[in-house]
């Protein structure tokens, strides 16, 4: 097994439980622009937002993050701000901003926003007023500028597509400026302290106005120095540093989250020491999560996980699918890079700078398995999970569009014009709504789908409410399990005493894998999403099959939690029974019941002598029809194995009651039915009305014969004649191994015998014997007995005894004394303990058994004049026989030693 531990638990206590909140959430990603529009004018705006919480924090979203909502010419989709402190009057006033903050607070909604700290819009008034200040003034100073454009030559360009080189000339400044990103969007400049002044203000401002926390935008590129890549460089952490300073002293409990698309190492290091960011995207995962799909290989993904280094415990990941940008592939290498643009991206048109410009569910081909199983790992991997608008509802995107503006259409509420975002005609939308027959509004809206218990939507608030059950996927520590099998990823995640294993098919194919869960043995593992229990694990590697993109999440529980392991419920074959019992053993039903109900009901029976094996093959050889108008009867049933041949006794009832699937009768062996009537057929040794009509026919001393064989119901002497037979209290004897046993009240014992054994049964013969003939007073008496004859042989098949009060048999009244008896001499004194009560007691008791077996042989051996029961001489040959007996049976040697010396 291979460990990846993060995030030692002790220490992440000492931190404001509360503050930890972003481990927990689950975040949504949108614009204003494209959620909902209130005034129709076709973008939407706060108002509209505002109305739509309910149907987030339905879906069991957390916390949302707003793309930006400032002023700004909208070139880069309001990345380019021209005013930090206003809400663009596209989308609303301020008052609009504030209402919404109110109504999401009131629903327990975090909201998180942009603070685009890098670049501003080339409009900005510090750029406008840059520009026109003398070189080297304070007001110039707030933007990199240079001469030339040869400057900081090492840099990379980031929008490949669009930007030849990161310096452009501004005629006014008559200078170059310096930007990463667009041209319209010039670099503020970090060595001026009165920029990090600024930006300080500007958090405070919102701070002030009740979020919770910013992304930060484009954090790498803070600082610049020549002969450096320009990225990640010590001066950009120390400005960062500042940020989370002054968060942290005006406001505690809120969150920074970088945007820093680099390798995980350098991502890592916008944790700094818990003193920078919060949140980091996981960037370098992101794309391997589509190669381990694509390539059907778990390795991507565990191999990028591996190299990723642990951050401090009051840190966290922030993991996604997609978002606004285009699937960047910046952090692969250019061969993985290939290999995902020919797998996603075979259209030139959907490939965008280094990525591809497509949304969840296309890429995934609309594979709703396929959807499912990338939510999965995203909710599952360790990190706070951020899920992109409309992408729970499977939205596709337009590739026609320009930029990234095809992964931003409009939401998609409802079948209506617009898909119900705006009543606006479609043509003065912002953007066209996706309108094609596979992702169009039409197909695709969270009206259709919150109809559907299984739509997308569904699935996904039931995903996420399971992820909220347990903080381990939120704050717990990854390890990896290697299954043989590489298509299937399987790790566990670990928090405090809370164990979850999550196993993932990355294959379009069924797969097995074996796995090691030897350190969680005992464990019992509830799968979350259906909360069925499965088998506990074992010393034995556990085989997991999963279908094609299946994915598992097994809580594994120390004691069963509810719900209990289903009794894996019989699925009990229906006999037709048209006229009469005994048209249970008549044409189909005959067959049915010998081919399938007998052997398995026989195999699952302690008394079965090959119990378990169900590969036997029964005939009911005889059948006695106990009571007609009641359909009881009882049959005589021939099985054979490989082994043996042996005849059991099967008394049936049919009792017309329905079978109850969640409460089987452990006596059932079929249903029945006749007609529209249902019943249960049942085995009738535990059956009241079947002991009652078995009582009356022994008391009447009856015979049921059926050609040569007949069934004799006998009764001796002592059966109460006038007794009325009261059978409604029937319990079964639990300790009976091998016969079957049922007391009624407290007045009968009646035995029944399974296997059926020819010769006299001793129970009858000794119990006539002592109970007619000699009348011994101290055994109970035997009532009657019923036995199968055919021809000259005769087989028991059932006893009656008279039921005895009693204390319990002389092995646990003897166990009882022993516990007693040991636990008396521990805490009495020496002297004390020789003279034992509970010693005296016993032997008493004992006393009185020896008395009573003597009187028994007594009266056993009373008898010359019965053959049967004449006393025999004891001779030398009967004791080398018994001594033989005696030293062959497996004894420990001092024991046999022992009996041998006595003998
Ligand atoms: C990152 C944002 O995600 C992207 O949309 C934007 O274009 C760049 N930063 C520049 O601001
Ligand atoms: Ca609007």
């Amino acid at each position: 097994m291979n460990i990846v531990t993060r995030q030692p638990l002790e220490s992440a206590a000492a931190v404001e439980e509360d503050e930890l909140w972003f481990k927990d959430a689950i975040i949504y990603q949108l614009h204003v622009k494209t959620f909902a529009d209130s005034n129709n004018d076709g973008i939407g705006d706060f108002a509209g937002l505002t109305e739509k919480l309910d149907y987030l924090s339905d879906l069991g979203v957390t916390t949302l993050w707003l793309l930006p909502f400032y002023p700004s010419p909208g070139r880069d989709d309001g990345y380019d701000i021209s005013d930090y402190r206003l809400v663009n009057p596209d989308f609303g006033a301020m008052k609009d901003f504030r209402r919404f903050m109110q109504e999401a607070k009131r629903r327990k909604l975090r909201v998180v926003i942009e603070l685009v700290i890098n670049h501003t819009s080339d409009r900005h008034p510090w750029f406008e007023r840059a520009r026109r200040s003398k070189p080297g003034s304070d007001a110039r100073s707030w933007y990199v500028w240079s001469d030339n454009d040869q400057k900081y030559a090492g840099t990379r360009i980031i929008f490949s597509d669009t930007e030849k080189s990161n310096w452009t000339w501004d005629p006014v400044a008559e200078a170059y400026y310096w930007h990463r990103f667009f041209a319209h969007q010039p670099d503020l400049n970090y060595d001026n302290p009165r920029v990090t002044a600024a930006l300080l203000s500007v958090m405070r401002f919102w701070l002030d106005l009740g979020v919770d926390g910013f992304r930060l935008d484009a954090i790498p590129y803070l600082c610049e120095r020549e002969g450096t890549s320009n990225e990640n460089l010590p001066e950009t952490h120390a400005v960062i540093k500042k940020i989370r300073a002054e968060l942290d002293a005006y406001s505690p409990g809120k969150v920074l989250l970088a945007e820093a698309n680099q390798w995980p190492e350098d991502v890592a290091v916008y944790f700094g020491r818990g003193d920078e960011c919060h949140m980091a995207y996981h960037f370098p995962l992101m794309p391997r999560i589509y190669m381990a799909i694509a390539q059907e290989d778990r390795f991507p993904i565990t191999d990028i996980l591996r190299q990723t280094p642990d951050i401090p415990d009051n840190c966290q990941w922030a993991m996604f699918l997609r978002n606004h940008d285009e699937l960047t592939l910046e952090m692969v290498t250019d061969a993985e890079r290939d290999y995902l643009w020919s797998a996603y991206a075979t259209d030139p048109r959907a490939r965008l700078n280094l990525g591809i410009r497509r949304r969840l569910a296309p890429l995934m081909d609309n594979d709703r398995r396929k959807i499912e199983l990338m939510n999965s790992l995203l909710m599952s991997f360790p990190g706070t999970p951020i899920i992109y608008y409309g992408d729970e509802i499977g939205m596709g995107d337009n590739i026609y569009l320009g930029d990234r503006n095809g992964v931003r259409t409009p939401m998609q509420w409802t079948p209506d014009r617009n898909g119900g975002f705006s009543r606006c005609d479609p043509a003065r939308l912002y953007a066209p709504t996706i309108m094609d027959p596979v992702y169009g509004y039409e197909a695709v809206n969270v009206e259709a789908q919150s109809r559907s218990l299984a739509s997308l939507l569904s699935w996904t608030k039931r995903l996420i409410s399971v992820r909220k059950s347990s903080r381990v996927f939120g704050r717990g520590s990854l390890s990896f399990i290697r299954a043989t099998n590489r298509a299937v990823l399987v790790y566990v995640r670990q928090y405090g005493d809370e164990v979850m294993l999550c196993v993932a098919n990355l294959s379009r194919s069924a797969q097995a894998a074996e796995i090691d869960l030897s350190p969680w043995r005992g464990r019992v593992p509830l799968e979350l999403l259906g909360r069925t229990n499965f088998p506990p694990i074992g010393e034995q590697p556990a085989v997991i099959t999963l279908a094609p993109y299946g994915f598992y999440w097994f809580q594994l529980c120390e004691t069963v939690a509810s719900p209990p392991i289903q009794a894996s419920l019989p699925e009990y074959e229906t006999l037709v029974v048209g006229h009469g019992w005994r048209s249970l053993l008549q044409g189909r039903s005959r067959s049915v019941l010998e081919r399938d109900v007998v052997p398995v009901y026989l195999s699952g029976r302690r008394w079965f002598a090959e119990r378990g094996n169900s590969a036997i093959t029964c005939r009911v050889a005889d059948d006695f029809a106990v009571d007609t108008a009641a359909d009881s009867g009882i049959v005589l049933v021939e099985a054979r194995s490989k082994r043996e041949s042996a005849q059991y006794l099967l008394p049936l009832s049919i009792k017309w009651t329905r079978l109850d699937s969640a409460k089987p009768d452990p006596n059932a062996l079929a249903g029945v039915r006749r007609g529209a009537r249902q019943g249960i057929l049942v085995d009738g040794a535990g059956d009241p009305p079947f002991i009652a009509f078995l009582l009356q026919r022994v008391r009447a001393s009856e015979t049921i014969a059926v050609d040569r064989h007949r069934l004799e119901f006998r009764a001796t002497e002592a059966f109460p004649a006038e007794t009325p037979i009261a059978v409604e209290h029937v319990r079964a004897v639990e300790t009976e191994q091998s016969n079957t046993t049922a007391l009624v009240g407290s007045a009968f014992v009646v035995k029944f015998f399974r296997r059926l054994e020819s010769g006299s049964n001793p129970e009858i013969e000794v119990g006539r014997f002592l109970t007619t003939i000699v009348q011994f007073p101290n055994t109970p008496p035997l009532l009657g007995a019923v036995e199968f004859v055919d021809g000259d042989t005769r087989r028991a098949v059932a006893v009656v005894h008279r039921f005895v009060e009693n204390q319990g048999d002389a092995w646990t009244v003897t166990s009882a004394y022993l516990d007693r008896f040991v636990e008396e001499q521990r805490l009495l004194t020496a002297e004390a303990a020789e003279h034992s009560d509970e010693e005296a007691a016993y032997a008493r008791l004992m006393d009185q058994v020896g008395r009573r077996v003597a009187e028994l042989q007594l009266a056993l051996a009373s008898r010359d004049d019965i053959a049967a029961f004449a006393p025999e001489a004891i001779t030398s040959d009967d004791i080398r026989g018994w001594r033989e007996a005696s030293s062959s049976a497996p004894t420990r040697p001092s024991m046999s030693s022992c009996a041998a010396g006595r003998a």
